[in-house]
């Protein structure tokens, strides 16, 4: 049984661990954050209409993404520098999916190499997140050592041409300042337990970056990366990287059905719909408002997974009954990495899967099939 009770509290529980600059990075989103409140009001006007007689007690709710089974609809969503949230970060959320037979997706900017995340967690159960870079010789190297790593899903996430104003970011001095100044050490004096940890720890710059020399310690990296992600790419580097990359190709961050439509015919295998958690484009709509047109543009050899605002098990269900692959989690893994590391994933993830068992029950269905057919029935837009 989950030991969390909600989100929302676990938030909490991660506010208080973290020192501010590194709480408001991970909670924030861009400028007015009114997408960020708006991913999850969207998701809860989706009302269910219950259906109990005849409810089957042991759903299935077994699904494949990327190419994998998996017992739950979710995947782990690239969250960068989670490896500051609690020390060897990127290992503790990898290993606690893998043990919940769930994949996570590692993004570009981790604290721990890939290298040495494989190390610890069987690749079968990794996808690696990509930006692309200006410098097209770094970013071949980080696909092959993604591939040599044995990782056979590439998300390449192409929603950042730039990164807006973060407010919270902004204010704290956090990707705009080169160096740790006075007030991160103020914040950081509040939360002795999380910065006695971080002392300790190996990981103190963004590893998987090192070798490319983008700054000396977390702080210059984190100023620069943002001015090296290519604002200018387009459809040639997805066909590029569909020639190059031999594995699963998935994209991330498209909202436009003909955007959908022609990854499909790129022959990209998946999509995440996304507006990055609210953290680009303010005032953009929620992914879930435009996934049934993006499920009808893409055609059928396409998954498509949606994120953004999902905090219970009962949002995973309304999307995957309105025609979603899947469901990425961002924030909610990451504050429970924050609060209790490993434990605090795996407990995250129990709390999802219990949430959808229940959710499947009370709507009747005993599997992703039924409650698909029974859309009309179980769901209305309200
Ligand atoms: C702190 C933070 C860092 C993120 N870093 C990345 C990243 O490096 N690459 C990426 O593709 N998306 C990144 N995202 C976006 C997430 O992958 C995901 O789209 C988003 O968190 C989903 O929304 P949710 O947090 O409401 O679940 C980040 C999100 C957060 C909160």
């Amino acid at each position: 049984m989950a030991m969390i009770v909600s989100v929302d509290r676990l938030r909490l529980a991660a506010r208080q661990t973290l020192p501010r600059w590194l709480f408001d990075y991970l909670d924030g989103g861009s400028y007015s954050e009114s997408t960020l409140h708006r991913n999850i009001a969207a998701l809860s006007e989706w009302r269910f209409v219950p259906q109990v007689l005849g409810a089957l007690p042991q759903p299935d709710v077994r699904s494949s993404i990327f190419g994998r089974q998996q017992d739950v609809p979710i995947v782990l969503a690239p969250v960068g520098m989670a490896g500051m949230l609690s020390p060897d970060g990127e290992i503790k959320a990898a290993r606690a999916a893998a043990g919940q037979g769930v994949q996570a997706c590692v993004s570009h900017f981790s604290i721990v190499p890939i290298e040495r995340i494989v190390q610890a967690v069987d690749p079968d159960f990794l996808a690696f997140q990509l930006y692309i870079f200006r410098n097209r010789d770094i970013t071949r190297d980080m696909v092959s050592r993604a591939w040599d790593c044995g990782i056979h899903t590439l998300v390449v996430t192409v929603d950042t041409p730039v990164t807006p104003l973060r407010e919270r970011d902004a204010r704290n001095g956090f990707r705009n300042v080169s160096r740790l100044s006075g007030r991160h050490i103020a914040h950081m004096m509040v939360r002795p337990r999380w910065t006695f940890r971080a002392a300790r720890a190996k990981g103190r710059t963004i590893g998987n970056l090192d070798r490319y020399g983008m700054g000396s310690n977390l702080f210059a990296q984190a100023a620069t990366i943002a001015r090296e992600i290519d604002p200018h790419i387009g459809w040639d580097e997805i066909r590029w990287l569909r020639d190059t990359w031999k594995g699963r190709l998935v994209v991330k961050g498209v909202m436009q059905p003909d955007d959908s439509a022609q990854a499909g015919r790129l022959g990209v295998d998946a999509l995440v719909l996304s507006n990055h958690g609210g953290r680009q484009l303010d005032g953009a709509v929620a992914a879930i408002e435009l996934l049934e047109d993006n499920i009808k543009a893409a055609g059928s050899v396409t998954e498509i997974l949606v994120d953004g605002g999902f905090r219970y098990g009962t949002d995973v269900v309304k999307a995957v009954a309105l025609g979603a692959t899947g469901v990425m989690i961002g924030r909610p893994y990451a504050y429970g990495l924050a609060a209790d590391g490993e434990q605090g994933v795996a407990d995250v993830l129990d709390y999802f899967r219990q949430g959808i068992l229940s959710t499947m029950t009370l709507l009747g269905a005993p599997d992703i099939a039924a409650l698909r057919d029974n859309r009309d029935r179980l769901l209305r837009n309200l």
